[in-house]
Formats: C-alpha cells, structure tokens, sequence
C-alpha cells in the first residue's frame, strides 16, 4: 500500500502544544504514513523553546514574523513561502489546528492546490464576527475548507452539523491539548524558572495571568491593568503574569504594571513551568484559548476575561466564569473567589469538559481509515 503522506502546518505557540501529540502520534505509524512538519514561523521565541521540549524538528522553517506584525504580513508572507513547499511536496493531507492566520492561510493554499485539509479543533463558535478577532472568522473559513473535522466536544459537533457540514467527516476526538497536558501533569520536575521558586504557593493565594487578545489591545489592557493593580493590594496575593511578546501587551503591561512588589511580570514560560503554576496557583484570569482548556483539568476556577467565548463548556460546568474587561467587574469577581471559600469551593471543581487524553490517537486513526 502507498503510503499517506501528510505535512502538517504549524506557527504559533499554542498550534505547537495542541499538534505536537498528533505529530508524534503520526511518528508511530510510519509504515503507513510518511510525516512532514512545516513552520511557517509566525512566532519565532515561543514556538522554539516549545519545538524544543516536545522535540519536532521542522522539515521547513518559513520564518515569516516580523515585529509587531499586521495580519496582512502574516498573511502574505506565510502564503507566498508556503505555497512554494506545497507544490513541491504535494502531500495527500494537510492538517491544520485551531484558528491562527497560519491555519487559515495554509489551508487556503491548500485548497488552491487541491489538497485535503483536516481541521484539528474543528467546530469552536462565538457567532461573533470581531470576537474574538480575527480567530471567529478563521476558523470559520477554515471549516468551509477542509474535508476532516476533528471536533473536541460535542458542542463543537454539533455547531459543525448546523452549519451544513457532512456528518460522517465530523470526528469526535477530545482535545489535543489535554493529550499534552497529561503526559506532564503526573510528573515530578524541577522548576526551570528561577523567579517561581521564590514564590510562597503555599502561604500565599497565587493568581495566574495571562492576556494577550488583538481585541484588548488599548482600553481594555489597560483596564485589565488597573484591576491587576487593584487586587494586588489585597491581602497575602501574589500575582503571576507571563507577558505574551506582543509590543502591543509588552508596553502597556511593563508601564503600568512594574515594579509592584507582589505582580511578577515574567517572559513567556515553557510548559512544564507554565503547567506548574496552574496546578498550585489558587485561580487564573485569562483571555487565553487554551488556559480555559487547561485549568478545569486541574480543578482551578477561572475567570475569563472576555465577552464571550468559544469554549462554553467551561463556564456550563461551573468552573469558568466569563466576567469581561471592565476593571470593576474582574476585580468584584477576582474579590469573590479571594474571601468567600463557598464561592470558590463552587468553581473549584476537576472537571473534564476538553477530552481524555487519547484525541490524537482518535484523529490518526481517521485519517489512516480515510485513507484506506
Ligand atoms: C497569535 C494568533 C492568536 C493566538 C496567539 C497565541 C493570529 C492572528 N493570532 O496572536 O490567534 O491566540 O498567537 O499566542 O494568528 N512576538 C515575538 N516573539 C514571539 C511571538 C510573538 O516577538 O515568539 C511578537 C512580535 O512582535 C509579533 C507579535 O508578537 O509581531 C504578534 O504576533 P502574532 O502572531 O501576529 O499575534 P499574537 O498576538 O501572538
Ligand atoms: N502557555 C505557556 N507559557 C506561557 C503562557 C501560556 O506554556 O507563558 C501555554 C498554555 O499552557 C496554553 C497555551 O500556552 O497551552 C496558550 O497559548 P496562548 O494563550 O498564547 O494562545 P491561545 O490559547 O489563546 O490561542
């Protein structure tokens, strides 16, 4: 039998966590599949320190990013490189995940040449044009696409099947990103990040940030500032914040948010560290996709700093609460979960929404089926 050949297109930080269980599960079957991996380098110092810890070595590197980078950089630049790949390999299948513009542009060159795309977090909705942007609007584009769905949840099945999609290209897999977490979730290891270990998880209520969406750039930033800066005033808080790169989070975050003893501005972390402080911080306050995927996980409440959101199942089973971007609300939330304990015993509950584990054995054997 021939084998399948299948590149698989990644960029940012967040692609390399939730494809680096398929690559290595499309790595197992290497008698039926030969497995290419492409960069397309829309991230440049995230994805390498976590091509790194998953060991991928990229068969093409685009390097496309440039600093402060607009989508029509990223787009046209990630288009042009990759295409020229594309009609060299001509693989079989393409598999994109999520919603970046790396996903999108590639698997619009794809479809241009006629190659099949298989959509790894297939199925996620706002029904929100700008919200968040411009994610709502890739993803969609990219659902319209491609011929293999990897749906996580049922709720992501079910908003595919409404939108006309043929059932039997629709697999329920779970979430790749709770494959990734739980290979490192039950492991015992050093923490890397030397300003971490000085931190006090035991005697101390721990918040985790992290905000890094286009729609927060300007105001609401510097709203969610000013709510960071009102809950560090309360007692025994500490507050841990791994900037994202973006100039346009750098900036505002390192102006208003230095120098306050208990807001410890970090770099980016890699994932063992990362994973380290949601399972022993107290709760998160977040904008990010896959944090509300990984907290439940760890049985940590989570206020979503966002209007709405695509991972509604969070919020259903009560872990998740969505609370906005105005500094009144995150910090009459955030106040909740500090001092009442029933409040927070109601979130604090492990629940797993996202998946098992096994999402990416599910998605290879799909695709080695499809193929068949
Ligand atoms: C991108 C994705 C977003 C995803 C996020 C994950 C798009 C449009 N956006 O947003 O969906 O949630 O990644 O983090 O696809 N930078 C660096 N070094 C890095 C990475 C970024 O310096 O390693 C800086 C650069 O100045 C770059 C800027 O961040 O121009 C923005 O990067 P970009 O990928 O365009 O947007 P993100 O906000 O990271
Ligand atoms: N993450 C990390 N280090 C950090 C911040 C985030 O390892 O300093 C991980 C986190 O565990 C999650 C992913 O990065 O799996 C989320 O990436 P991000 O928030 O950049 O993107 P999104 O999920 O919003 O697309």
């Amino acid at each position: 039998m021939r084998k399948i050949k299948i590149i698989t297109v990644l960029g940012t930080r967040p692609e390399v966590i939730k494809l680096a269980p398929v690559i290595k599960e499309l790595e197992k079957h290497n008698s039926k599949i030969i497995s290419k991996v492409v960069l397309t380098g829309q991230h440049r110092v995230m994805v390498d320190q976590f091509l790194e810890f998953f060991q991928i070595k990229p068969d093409y590197d685009l390097d496309i990013m440039l600093k402060n980078q607009t989508l029509f950089d990223v787009s046209s630049r990630c288009m042009e490189r990759l295409a020229k790949v594309l009609e060299k390999e001509r693989p079989d299948l393409m598999l994109v995940e999520g919603d970046t513009t790396t996903a999108f542009i590639a698997s619009l060159c794809a479809f241009y040449l006629k190659i099949s795309v298989g959509h790894v977090e297939a199925g996620l909705r706002t029904h929100d044009k700008y919200r968040p942007f411009p994610e709502e609007i890739n993803r969609c584009l990219i659902t319209v696409v491609a011929d293999l769905h990897f749906a996580p949840t049922k709720r992501a099945r079910e908003n595919l099947l409404k939108e006309g999609i043929d059932k039997k290209k629709i697999y329920l897999t779970g979430n790749t990103v709770i494959d990734a977490i739980y290979a490192i979730a039950g492991k015992d290891y050093p923490v890397k990040n030397k300003q971490l270990r000085k931190i006090d998880f035991k005697n101390k209520k721990v918040i985790l940030v992290t905000a890094h969406r286009r729609e927060s750039f300007g105001g609401s930033l510097l709203s969610i500032c000013r709510a960071l800066k009102e809950i560090s005033a309360f007692k025994d808080v500490e507050i841990i914040y791994p900037v994202h790169l973006n100039p346009n989070v750098q900036k505002p975050v390192q102006k208003l948010l230095n120098n306050r003893r208990n807001i410890h501005l970090l770099s980016p972390l890699d994932y063992e560290s990362f994973v380290y402080v949601l399972k022993n911080c107290y709760f998160a306050l977040t904008d990010s996709g896959g944090v509300q995927e990984e907290a439940p996980a760890f049985g940590k409440p989570i206020l979503v700093m966002r209007e709405v959101t695509e991972r509604p199942e969070g919020v259903d089973s009560g872990v998740a609460r969505l609370v906005g971007m105005n500094s009144e609300r995150i910090v009459a939330e955030a106040k909740k979960l500090l001092f009442s304990k029933s409040a927070y015993d109601k979130m604090a509950k492990s629940v797993n929404p996202y998946g098992d584990g096994h999402a990416a054995e599910r998605i290879v054997k799909a695709i080695i089926n499809g193929f068949r």
